[in-house]
């Protein structure tokens, strides 16, 4: 072969090859869900970063769960996942369920005063002395602590500290014992362990064993292998611990025993069989961030969004310095043009124009955020943009009340928990 033919043919395999990898123009403008959306927030006056969420769909993903665990287990809501008082009222109210799981001191006072009702299980171990400040800030009140509040114990050691705890405050004090069913974050390995603080518990005048508490979402999580084989696994493990403290404590086993397992990504394993727990735990799957897109819960729907304004729109990419921003147009249909929007750098994907990318080369900000989108995106000044959380717990406490779209507007504001400045 000519030399000639060689380099036209290696131009033409690279262009070919160039066309083939080039991305595709992902851009859409908004479709009418966000369009209306957009509407509602411009009607009541929204101007800055907002967390929305969908009313009718957070109701329809808590109908999918019910219809899921179908009375077969009680339903504990995971508080941390959905923080805001009156967005955990109407999950409470709909769902009938009390049980609460928490994991953090000033939300456990904040729920002991706004719901005497509930049942709070701890989510992870706290410190003796974050539980000391609850009892310390808790003023009293219809919440009866020694009968509604379950503190989460995980090393013998915290067992001798939860009783010296008990001890100063001089009432009962339940606690659950942690597990590790293969998760390995903690809690029970081995029988040795568990007597021996089952055996801590029964010596103490004021702690009371209420029950165990093993979470599994490593079984979702693999790179590789059966999910199901890895839930037998844990169901197995569980299955053993609940066997040896009934074995140890005999008549002392509580009646109203707490068997806490699942969380959002697993809950939808236990739809059929018989499993050695009574209760399953979710929160996030009520709202679906993004780290919830796993076909476990493909029957859930997103149901909360940040909506943030674009504050500068430009029809070209510039980045300061040596100047990539026209190659990486060039190259990428979808860095066509330009937005900054209002805040950023959230725990979030954009969502809605469709085909926006963040651009790590320009970098990040949490002030004003450089979005890349394609020609096809019509987005303008102040225009809303939306991102879909990647996870609920920290997110939806940065923005102040929830904007609640119900029925094509927003219906009413909820207020998130707010960090107490007290310890
Ligand atoms: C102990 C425990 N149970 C359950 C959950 C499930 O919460 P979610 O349903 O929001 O994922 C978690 C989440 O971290 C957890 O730590």
């Amino acid at each position: 072969m000519k030399r000639r033919t060689l380099i036209l043919g290696s131009v033409a395999g690279a262009l070919g090859l160039g066309a083939v990898l080039r991305p595709r123009d992902r851009g859409q403008d908004h479709s009418d869900y966000f369009r209306q959306l957009s509407a509602a927030l411009d009607a009541v006056g929204q101007s800055k970063p907002t967390l929305v969420v969908d009313r009718q769909l957070l109701d329809a993903n808590l109908e999918t769960l019910l219809s899921h665990i179908n009375g077969r287990f009680d339903y504990r809501i995971v508080v941390k996942s959905l923080p805001s008082v009156p967005l955990l009222e109407s999950v409470m109210q709909a769902s009938g369920s009390n049980r609460l799981m928490l994991f953090h001191q000033p939300f456990i006072n904040k729920v002991a005063e706004r719901f005497p009702q509930a049942d709070i299980l701890l989510g992870k171990p706290m410190p003796a002395a974050a539980a000391h400040n609850f009892y310390r800030q808790f003023p009293g009140g219809e919440f009866e602590p020694q009968r509604q509040l379950h503190w989460l114990v995980d090393t013998a050691k915290r067992v001798a500290q939860y009783d010296e705890l008990a001890r100063q405050i001089n009432q009962p004090v339940q606690v659950c014992i942690e597990i590790d069913v293969g998760l390995h974050r903690g809690g029970v390995s081995s029988d040795e362990q568990l007597i021996g603080m089952l055996e801590l518990i029964q010596q103490s005048p004021q702690l009371e064993f209420c029950g165990l508490m093993g979470y599994e979402p490593h079984i979702v999580k693999m790179p590789v292998g059966d999910p199901i084989a890895y839930r037998d696994e844990a169901v197995a493990l569980y299955q053993h611990y609940v066997d040896v403290a009934r074995n140890y404590l005999g008549d002392d086993w509580p009646q109203d025993v707490i068997l806490n397992c699942g969380g959002s990504p697993t809950y939808q394993l236990y739809d059929q069989g018989e499993f050695p727990f009574n209760e399953l735990s979710a929160g996030s799957c009520l709202v679906k961030p993004t780290d919830f897109d796993m076909p476990t819960l493909a029957d859930h729907k997103p149901a909360a969004y940040i909506a943030t304004p674009v504050l500068k729109t430009s029809e070209t990419l510039k980045i300061p310095g040596i100047d990539l921003g026209g190659l990486q147009s060039a190259w990428d249909p979808n860095r066509a043009r330009t937005f900054f929007t209002y805040g950023g750098y959230w725990k979030a994907k954009p969502e809605s124009p469709q085909g926006l990318l963040n651009n790590s080369l320009y970098g990040r900000s949490t002030n004003q955020e450089m979005l890349n989108g394609s020609r096809s995106i019509t987005l303008g000044t102040d225009d809303w943009v939306f991102l879909r959380p990647t996870q609920s717990e920290f997110v939806f406490l940065q923005f102040g009340d929830i904007a609640v779209y119900d029925n094509g507007a927003i219906a009413e504001y909820w207020p998130v928990f707010a960090e107490t400045t007290r310890s």
